[in-house]
This record gives C-alpha cells, structure tokens and sequence, in this order.
C-alpha cells in the first residue's frame, strides 16, 4: 500500500484557478465516494489557497488518473491547466507534507490559524464519507495534534501578522489590565471580526460591537459572545467602552471630535481607540481630546513586522516537530507492517490454548478441575509469553529492522502466509 498525495497551492497555480476548483462540501463529498473503486483511502483538503488529493492505493501511479477523473465532473476546468501546477508526493513525504500544511509551514501568511481547522474539516468529510481507513486517519489526527502543539509551544502561530491581531496586541502592550476593560468593536467586516475574536481569546471581561447594518452586528456579536449597539448609538457605545477597535470601509471618518466629546461627556475616563482604517476612520483631531489615547494603522505596522519576523525565527523549531512527527508516523507504519504476523501468532496460541481446554475438561469431567480457573490460568499464561516478543517485534519495526524476524517467525511457527 502506498500513501501518496497529489495537489496544487498558491504558489503553483494562480487565484483564477484556484477559484474554479473551490466547490462545496457536497461535491466533494460525492468525489470522495466516486473515487472508492480506486482508492481505498482519500481526503480532499480543499481551501483557497490550495487543493490536495490524499489517498492510500495499491499504485502509487493511480494519482493523475484519480486527479483526472475528479476533473472530468468539473468541465470548467481542463486537466492541461491543472497538470503543471500539481505537486505530488509519495510515502513519508506525503506525512511531512500534510505536517508541515497544519503547522501552518506551507500558508500564504506563516502560521496562519485557519489552516488547521480546515485540515480538520477535511478529514471530518472524508469520515462522513466513509472514505479514510487507518492509514490517513492516522496521517490526519497526527497532523492535527502537531499542527495544534506547534501553535501551542513556539511563535509560529502566537506572534501578531494581521492587523487586526496587530490591534489587540497592541492593547494589550498600552492597557495593563485589558482583560478587566470593556472593549468596543466598531465595525463588522473581515479586520473588524479578527479583531473581535483576539479580544474575545484574550478573555475580555465585556465585549460589545456596533456595525452599521445591526444584522451584521449581530452575527458577529453571536460569534465572539458579545453585546450589540445599533449604530445610532455609537456615542452611548463609546461612553460605555474603555477601549476599541475601529474598522470600517467608509470614505470619512465615522468617529469625530464631536462624537468622543459626547461620549466622554456621558462617562468620562481614559479611551484607547484604536484606528485600522484607511482611509481612517477616527479623525485625528480626536487624538487631542484628554483622556484619548489613538493609534492608527501606522502604529500597528512595527507590530506585525515583528510579528511576521518571530514567526519566521519559530520555523527552525516548527521543522523540529514535523520531522519528529514524520518519525513517529514512519514508527507506526511499521509496526503496523508486523501486525499481521503478531495477529497470527496470537490466534495460533489461542486455537492450541481452546484445542488443551477442551481435551483436559473431557478428561476431567468429575470437575475436580475448575473450568474457569483453567481458563483464566491459560489465558494469562498465553498473555504473558507472548508479550515480550511482541514488545521486541515493534521495537525491532520502528527501527525498520523487523521484516528478517518476521519472516522466521512465520516461517518457525508454520504462520500462513497472509497479505500485508
Ligand atoms: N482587509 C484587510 O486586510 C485590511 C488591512 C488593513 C486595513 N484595512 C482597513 O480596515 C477597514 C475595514 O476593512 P475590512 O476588510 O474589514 O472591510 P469589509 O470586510 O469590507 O467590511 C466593511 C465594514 O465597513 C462598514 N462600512 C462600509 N462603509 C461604511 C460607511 N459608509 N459607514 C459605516 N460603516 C461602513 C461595513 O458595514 P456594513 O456591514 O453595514 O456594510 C463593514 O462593517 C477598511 O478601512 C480597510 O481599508 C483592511
């Protein structure tokens, strides 16, 4: 059995590709049920930036064919088109890869956080489909536990590189209890909801969101767990809040000198506005009001340029974690290469353990001989003697050295010959 993968990304093939290979969930999933006369195991890891076939089969050479046939349901894209800008990969490399995809290695913006979701969306619908056995399901969940320790351990995925990450870190550099301020999100679109959900990680005792379309508003609030202020209350939104995030696409500034004056007026006290629009969205008058503190984009550009730059220092130590998770993936493959042999030595033991049982208990059908305690006797006794060779089998197959004693054991205790 080979694990292989074949795919494309946005470093090989252009958005005006990528986008006509974006179909739903639905169709993918149908795809992965079409392709089960050829592929015992497949996953599709389908987001914008790339889309992977992964597959266990019998040839590793089935990869185009497969990749071909899935194209065939898809007229709008031509397999001339997509051929050059496929990578493939075979084996370990298949692994390494799928790691470092999950670590966030391969992503457009390093470490970025949606990759890992999405591998593990990938892997759900290929279960839903009945389409992963043991290979890729081990493949997936041990992507998605490295992928999650690498976020957890190293700056690959903790260090800001977006602007909306880049704002909240940066209240939390100028606010020293931000964790006990209640916090506005001014705004509902792609910034503002990064925003909102760094704030709300943060643990974020109060968190409300004022948008100008409420229904807007209101998703997002559902979202990040927050309160909602229609939009013609953003004076009363800004006396309520100590600090926000102010994100909009509108042509003026949406927050004047009159609007803070009013809202401090309602609640006085220190205001950190933070202003990620551009054109800006809070006039700069506002910055010599007392008790305001602002900060525009420019402010938040050091930030995300350290950001981006302690991401790429952490990928020494993220290369570490996927080359030890390669290890332990090729460990498991090969131990699952003995399996086989260990089942079947297993199942001789127990046929000769039944075929005693049986001969003593007729031999002994005065019962001066417990049924139950023989059997549990044997059992145990069958247990243990077998332990040790089976613990040295596994660890003679992660070290890649198993297949000579595997071979004398079959051939020593006449093991049929199964196919692995
Ligand atoms: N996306 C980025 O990578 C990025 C990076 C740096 C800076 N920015 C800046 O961040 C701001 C928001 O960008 P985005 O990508 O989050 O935009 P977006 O996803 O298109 O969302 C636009 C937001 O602006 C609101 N809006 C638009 N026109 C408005 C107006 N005239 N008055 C009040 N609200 C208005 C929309 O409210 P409705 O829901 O009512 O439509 C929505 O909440 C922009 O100024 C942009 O230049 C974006």
């Amino acid at each position: 059995m080979y694990i292989w993968m074949l795919g494309l990304n946005h470093r090989t093939a252009p958005v005006a590709l990528r986008e006509r290979l974006a179909w739903p969930p639905e169709i993918l999933q149908q795809w992965l049920a079409d392709l089960a006369d050829l592929l015992p195991e497949r996953a599709i890891l389908s987001t914008c930036n790339r889309f992977e076939l992964y597959a266990v089969s019998t040839d590793p050479h089935l990869a185009s064919q497969a990749f071909r046939r899935l194209l065939k349901a898809a007229p709008e894209v031509d397999w001339a088109e997509v051929e050059p800008a496929l990578y493939r990969r075979i084996g370990l490399d298949a692994a390494r890869h799928l790691f470092r995809v999950a670590a966030g290695l391969d992503s457009m913006i390093l470490g970025e956080p949606e990759i890992l979701g999405q591998v593990a969306g990938a892997y759900d619908l290929a279960r839903q489909a009945r389409a992963v056995g043991p290979y890729l399901s081990h493949m997936f969940q041990e992507a998605l536990r490295m992928g999650k320790q690498a976020r957890e351990t190293t700056d690959i995925g903790r260090a800001p590189a977006s602007v909306g990450s880049a704002a909240v870190h940066l209240l939390r550099q100028e606010v020293p209890d931000l964790a006990q301020r209640r916090a506005l999100v001014v705004g509902a679109g792609a910034m503002a909801r990064t925003a909102a959900r760094y704030l709300r990680d943060l643990g974020l005792r109060d968190l409300a969101v004022v948008n100008r379309t409420l229904a807007r508003a209101q998703a997002l609030a559902d979202e990040v767990v927050a309160r909602v202020f229609p939009w013609q209350d953003l004076v009363a939104a800004l006396a309520w809040a100590d600090v926000a995030v102010v994100a909009v696409a509108a042509p003026q500034p949406v927050i004047t000198p009159e609007v803070v004056r009013a809202a401090l007026a309602q609640r006085p006290g220190p205001r950190h506005l933070v202003d990620i629009g551009v054109p800006r969205n809070i006039a700069t008058e506002v910055a010599t009001l007392p008790q305001v503190r602002l900060y525009d984009i420019d402010a938040l550009q050091g930030i995300v340029d350290e950001g981006l730059a302690r991401r790429q220092r952490a990928v020494p130590q993220v290369e570490a974690l996927v080359h030890r998770a390669v290890q332990d993936f090729n460990a498991w493959l090969q131990s699952r290469r003995v399996a086989p042999t260990l089942a079947a030595l297993r199942q001789q033991a127990e046929d000769l353990r039944q075929q005693v049982l049986r001969r003593t208990l007729r031999r002994y059908t005065d019962r001066t001989v417990d049924p139950e305690v023989l059997d549990e006797v044997t059992r145990i006794l069958v247990e243990k003697w077998l332990q040790i060779p089976a613990r040295n089998l596994h660890r003679l197959a992660r070290e890649g050295r198993a297949d000579p004693y595997d071979a004398v054991l079959r051939r020593l205790f006449e093991l049929e010959q199964e196919s692995r």
